[in-house]
Formats: structure tokens, C-alpha cells, sequence
């Protein structure tokens, strides 16, 4: 099977298990896993903030970043088919009393307009104030779709101007930096809190770090224990974190050219694609109504595919354990499931 569903699938490499195998470990809570506090050092300076706090999930890390950025009875603004709005199980609401306005989004982005006519009278005691903007860059539903810099600064830059909290959901931020082309501390720069997610195309078993000020880190540090994420000997995983920013960062691009290669070679015969969508390690297909049937007849020509927030869309994902020949093979298997053709 070649298992395009999601670039959460990687297994770790050899030479990753050894890195974790041979990791010095301590126990975390008390600060005492060398691994850990290494992790945590490389890691703000990669994402360009002064402390970052490692942590099991990236779900864990938008939660506990909502939670130290807003107050109960507090409104935050993000897009409607955002991770935090649609997969966190009404997360902020539930944690932390914040109630979520979805922005609609085009291609995963909103404005800074948006953002402006969606604050509230902070006077008032009748409405819940405005106080959290967050964006997801890359954004998965839209098809891991980049927010170009100028759009991420303009977002940041409004945020400042009306005292809102800005928070960066940075699951897939490396790939949104290889595909600008500048470091992830660049994107993540001006945001209160960051998230980056280790067990996507980083290709980690587990893990993920919030990022932001001292201050607001000693409040994630809090919110670590509170939300049951505070570890023992966790640097067996962080291991794979750091050998994971050393090895895995910049082969993030195959994944991306991968991806197109899926996505022309399948719009070439005759697969509806959008090839615009495809900026980073996501192909969209339209499989039309019958979604399930599609997916498993892919499945029956040796392909695994996912589905998304769209109804008749479906995803390929490329990652580490996705090679060049896998690529080749999805391009013949899909057509040949959809019984499409190449257009005369
Ligand atoms: C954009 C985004 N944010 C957060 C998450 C949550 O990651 P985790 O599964 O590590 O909690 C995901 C997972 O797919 C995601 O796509």
C-alpha cells in the first residue's frame, strides 16, 4: 500500500530510533531531562522566541496557547475550517470559556478587515470582547495551503493595532517556510505564541513545543501540568525532535515537489485537480459524490487516500516515507481506480 492519507503516518527512520535510543533522559516535570531542556533551547531559537515548552501534541499546544492568551467569556477569531474551530472538540470553549467566531476564509486566509470588523465594544457588558486572532499556516483543510509573509505581517500588524493576542497554529509551519523560502522564526515572527508539530513532516513519532515570550512561557509551563502533558523521561522523544531539526528540515522540499509531480501527472490524465492548491505536501482530488466508493477503489488499486472537510474531496499527502516511485505509482493507480483518461 502506498499511504498518501496523511504526513502524520511517517514511521521513525533507523538512524532517528538510534537518536532516541541512545538519549540522556531525566525527569521532565522537575526540569531535569537533558534531552528535553536541549530541545527546548534549539527550539525558541528556531521558531525565533525567547522560550518554547515541549509538549505531547500540537493540539495541546493551541489549547494551552488559547488558554494563556484569553480569559473566559473572551472571543477568538479564526477561520471556520481551521483546526482549532474543527478537530480540537471545541477545545477553547471547553478549557478555557473562549467563544470562537469561525472567519470565512479564501484558500485557508482571512483579512485583516475581517479581523477589524469582528471587534467588539470591549466596554460593553453584553458581548463577549475580542482579544485572540489565530491563523493556520499551512492550512490543512485548505489543502496545506502557504499565507503568503506580507498577509502573516499585516494579520500580526492589526492584531497590535487593536490589542488583540496573536496566535500561530505552525503544525505544518516548516513546510509553510520551505515554501516561502525563509526560516520558520521569520513566519512566526510578531506572534504571541507559535505551535510546531513534530509529528508531521518532521517525521517524529510524537511531540510538539509552544513557543513565545518568558512570560508567557512561565504560563505555558503552568499549563503543561494543568492540561496532564508534563512528562517524565521525556527526552527519549525529544531525541527525535532534535534529530529531526537537524536531518529532516530541508528534505521538506521533495515532499513539496513530490506533491506537484502526484498533481500534474494525475491532472494529466484527467484526475480533476486544482493545481493551484498544491503548495506544499497536499494534493486535493474532486472524486465527485460518491466519495467512500471512490476511496475505496483507490484503495483497491494499492492507494490510500483521505478524506476532508469538503464533501466530495479527497487528499494525497506526501511525506517522508513517500518516494519518488510511490509518487509514480499513485499516478498510475489513481486514474486506473476513477476510471478517468487522459483529455484528448
Ligand atoms: C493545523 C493543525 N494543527 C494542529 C493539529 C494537531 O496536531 P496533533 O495531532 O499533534 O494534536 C493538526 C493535526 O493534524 C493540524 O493539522
Amino acid at each position: 500500500m502506498i499511504d498518501l492519507r496523511s504526513d502524520t503516518l511517517t514511521q521513525p527512520t533507523p538512524a532517528m530510533r538510534q537518536a532516541m535510543a541512545g538519549a540522556a533522559v531525566g525527569d521532565e516535570q522537575k526540569r531535569e531531562d537533558p534531552t528535553v531542556n536541549e530541545l527546548e533551547r534549539r527550539g525558541a531559537e528556531f521558531l525565533g522566541h525567547e522560550e518554547a515548552v515541549f509538549l505531547p501534541t500540537a493540539t495541546m499546544a493551541n489549547q494551552i496557547a488559547l488558554n494563556i492568551l484569553g480569559s473566559p467569556g473572551d472571543a477568538l477569531l479564526v477561520e471556520r475550517h481551521a483546526h482549532i474551530m474543527l478537530s480540537e472538540l471545541g477545545g477553547p470553549a471547553a478549557h478555557s470559556g473562549l467563544l470562537t467566531i469561525g472567519l470565512a476564509g479564501t484558500k485557508g486566509r482571512f483579512s485583516p478587515d475581517q479581523v477589524v470588523n469582528e471587534i467588539r465594544d470591549r466596554t460593553s457588558v453584553h458581548v463577549a470582547p475580542t482579544r485572540i486572532v489565530a491563523i493556520e499556516n499551512t492550512h490543512n483543510s485548505a489543502g496545506g495551503r502557504v499565507w503568503p509573509l506580507a498577509e502573516v505581517d499585516a494579520i500580526v500588524s492589526t492584531c497590535r493595532d487593536h490589542e488583540l493576542s496573536a496566535h500561530l497554529d505552525g503544525a505544518r509551519l516548516v513546510n509553510a517556510a520551505v515554501a516561502t523560502g525563509v526560516e520558520p522564526a521569520r513566519v512566526a515572527r510578531g506572534f504571541d505564541t507559535v505551535t510546531l508539530c513534530f509529528s508531521k513532516a518532521l517525521g517524529c513519532p510524537l511531540g510538539a513545543l509552544i513557543a513565545g515570550s518568558a512570560d508567557l512561557m512561565a504560563r505555558a509551563r503552568r499549563g503543561k501540568h494543568f492540561f496532564g502533558g508534563a512528562m517524565r523521561q521525556a527526552g527519549i522523544v525529544a531525541a527525535a525532535a532534535l534529530y529531526a531539526l537537524d536531518h529532516h528540515v530541508e528534505r521538506i522540499a521533495h515532499d513539496h515537489i513530490r506533491a506537484r509531480r502526484l498533481a500534474e501527472g494525475l491532472a494529466a490524465a484527467g484526475v480533476p485537480v486544482d493545481l493551484d492548491q498544491v503548495e506544499t505536501n497536499f494534493v486535493q482530488l474532486d472524486v465527485g459524490p460518491d466519495r467512500a466508493g471512490a476511496i475505496e477503489r483507490i484503495k483497491e488499486h494499492g492507494v490510500l487516500v483521505s478524506t476532508t472537510v469538503h464533501p466530495t474531496i479527497v487528499r494525497a499527502v506526501t511525506h517522508l516515507d513517500i518516494s519518488d516511485q510511490d509518487v509514480e505509482a499513485a499516478v498510475e493507480a489513481i486514474p486506473a481506480a476513477l476510471g478517468t483518461f487522459a483529455p484528448a
